[in-house]
């Protein structure tokens, strides 16, 4: 079966592509325009050939840099004020977090900045910043990670407070790193995922087609809006490709392993995706500084060890509920 359906198959027909991989966009693309002429359609056609040649298991390992095509126009949606690191050293400081997991650290940018215990997972990292020796880096893919006996022993016994999901970017991948954590998290404990809000449809595709490439990780966003009502989502308007904040974790539920295949399911429908406006418009996106402002983090912290940690945790996850959308 052709990876491609028509449509598709016209759509990128019709695109300029970027040399593989490039990180000079535009630039490539608009010399490009000008030089290529004629063999333009030649090369077109060899790059189709390419991409219907993909393996979704090559995306897998490696994130294979090919097929990358003009994106089409992004939806409209409010500015967002921050980037995701700027998200996540905002809620690293107000969550006070005594343990950080981050899953997919590539460079080890957002790592580098975190001064408590912490773990990055990663099969392929390209390590550029200086992470200290507080920082333990797994060379694995995140589900060979925590099928690990003593995976998490560098925590000394102390549980997750805070965790970053930004690896493999195919839904059925970044849920199971959600299940896998949710059971090591502190009831007060925080997870982040990174790509939560594409803008539009060609940056959610399962094989990537764009430069920046947020995957089809928002099915994840729509299974725990169905299955696991008991849990606090709050998706963040931040650039480029948003983030949602999830709370009022239960380390002890087990409706997702309960339902997986059928959830694996919906998360590996093909190509191509059709992401729902609401997420696109970020409708019901809130603004990160707001969230990062609340006095919910304060009661948070308050929780830990408290008798009462149910009462104050929900005194908080009424503060956080009240926080407006952006729309
Ligand atoms: C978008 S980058 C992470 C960026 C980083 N978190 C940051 O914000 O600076 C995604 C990373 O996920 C890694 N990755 C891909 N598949 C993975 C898997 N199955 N488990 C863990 N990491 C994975 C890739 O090697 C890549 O380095």
């Amino acid at each position: 079966m052709p990876l491609l359906n028509e449509g598709v198959r016209d759509k990128i027909l019709h695109a300029i592509e970027t040399p593989a991989g490039s990180r000079f966009y535009k630039g490539a693309n608009n010399a490009w325009r000008s030089i290529a002429g004629p063999f333009d359609g030649q090369r077109r056609s060899r790059r189709i050939a390419e991409l219907e040649r993909i393996e979704l298991e090559g995306i897998v390992n490696q994130e294979q840099n090919v097929g990358w095509v003009t994106p089409d126009k992004f939806e409209k949606f409010p500015t967002a004020a921050l980037g995701r690191h700027q998200v996540l050293r905002g809620l690293q400081e107000a969550i006070g977090a005594r343990t950080y997991l981050e899953i997919g650290i590539d460079n080890g940018a957002s790592l580098s900045y975190v001064d408590v215990p912490s773990i990055g997972v990663d099969p392929a990292p390209n390590i550029t910043y200086d992470l200290g020796a507080h920082i333990q880096v797994h060379l694995d893919k995140s589900d060979d990670f925590f099928a690990k006996p003593g995976a998490v022993d560098h925590f000394d016994g102390v549980p997750l407070d805070f965790a970053f999901i930004d690896g493999m970017h195919l839904s059925e991948f970044a849920l199971r790193d959600f299940m896998n954590l949710e059971k090591l998290m502190s009831r007060a404990g925080v997870i982040v995922f990174d790509d939560m809000l594409p803008r539009n449809d060609l940056e959610a595709y399962r094989i990537r087609r764009t430069n920046a490439w947020a995957g089809d990780v928002y099915k994840v966003m729509e299974i725990l809006e169905k299955h696991r009502p008991d849990l606090l989502l709050l998706p963040l308007n931040s650039n480029p490709t948003g983030t949602l904040l999830i709370t009022n974790l239960d380390p002890s539920s087990r409706v997702l392993d309960e339902n997986y295949d059928e959830l694996e399911a919906y998360c590996t429908t093909p190509d191509p995706q059709v992401v729902a406006p609401r997420w696109k418009h970020r409708v019901s996106a809130v603004d990160p500084r707001a969230v990062i402002d609340s006095g919910a983090w304060a009661l948070l912290r308050e929780s830990r060890g408290a008798a009462d940690a149910d009462a104050v945790i929900d005194k908080a996850l009424a503060q956080l509920r009240s926080i407006p959308t952006v729309s």
